[in-house]
């Protein structure tokens, strides 16, 4: 089965709303984490989805859906974790309680923060971690990226054609991911950064899925307004490879 996991369980503290947690906060006429939501109830690839939530905005969530008419039966709102990671893991809990463990179950982990994921974004997730166990989505960076240890000077300047930006969704093999997450030392789960982390310290394949420039993730106040410009327009694909 695939499973959508819509990660919601952050408080959003770089946004610097107190009010509550940006996924929350509206855009054109309904909260953030119903424009992502209808975009995954868009891919009829995916048969439920799970929705981590910040432990105290669960009933918040519960009221939106019903709100919304989003309340559905393949829709499952559970307590999200401390760390994206560990809201991750709360997720594969959950569909395992209900579902059982098996090799070709599919989790197509994406932020809730990013409501302009596509269809086709979605799709390609989900046909790359049937072949390959697990795919990240990226976009060619477009800036130089410039390395520094110590924010002081400059040690390096990688090739840019080489350098991507990592989007989500991010989509595994859910036993894969299990299996690879297990093998970690602590020290090791300390300094994940995000999913596709997991496999790649563990040197299990990982292939790109090509994401959007759209689909931005939002973070801070200026994100939120630069969304508030795209949610009025249609997102347009670009037709060739962008290096
Ligand atoms: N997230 C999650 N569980 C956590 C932390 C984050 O599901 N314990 C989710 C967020 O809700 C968000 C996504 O992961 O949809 C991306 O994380 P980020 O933008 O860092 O969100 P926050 O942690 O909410 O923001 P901040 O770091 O500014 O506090």
């Amino acid at each position: 089965m695939i499973f959508g996991a819509i990660l919601a369980g952050g408080s959003g503290t770089r946004m610097h709303i107190s009010s509550m947690p940006k996924q929350f906060l509206p855009l054109d006429n309904k909260p953030i984490i119903i424009h992502t939501l209808e975009k995954m109830l868009m891919c009829s690839k995916i048969d439920v989805i799970y929705i981590g939530v910040n432990p105290a905005w669960l009933g918040h969530m519960s009221d939106i859906l019903e709100k919304y008419e989003l309340d559905y039966d393949k829709v499952i709102v559970v307590p999200g974790g401390k760390s994206r990671n560990d809201t991750i893991f709360n997720i594969i809990a959950e569909i395992e309680k209900t579902y059982g463990e098996n090799d070709e179950h599919i989790i197509v982990t994406h932020d809730a923060v990013r409501p302009f994921v596509t269809l086709r974004i979605l799709d390609e997730n989900i046909e790359n971690a049937i072949t390959y166990g697990a795919c990240d989505t990226v976009i060619s960076a477009v800036d130089t990226i410039v390395v520094s240890q110590d924010a002081e000077q400059i040690d390096s300047i990688p090739d840019r054609a080489k350098m991507y930006q990592g989007q989500t969704p991010q989509t595994f093999k859910i036993n894969l991911l299990k299996s690879l997450y297990k093998e970690l030392k602590p020290s090791e789960k300390n300094i994940l950064t995000d999913a596709c982390k997991i496999c790649v310290m563990k040197g299990a394949p990982v292939k790109l899925v090509k994401g959007n420039s759209s689909n931005i993730k939002i973070t801070t106040i200026s994100d939120y307004n630069i969304a508030k410009v795209i949610v009025g327009s249609d997102i347009v694909e670009a037709e060739e490879k962008e290096h």
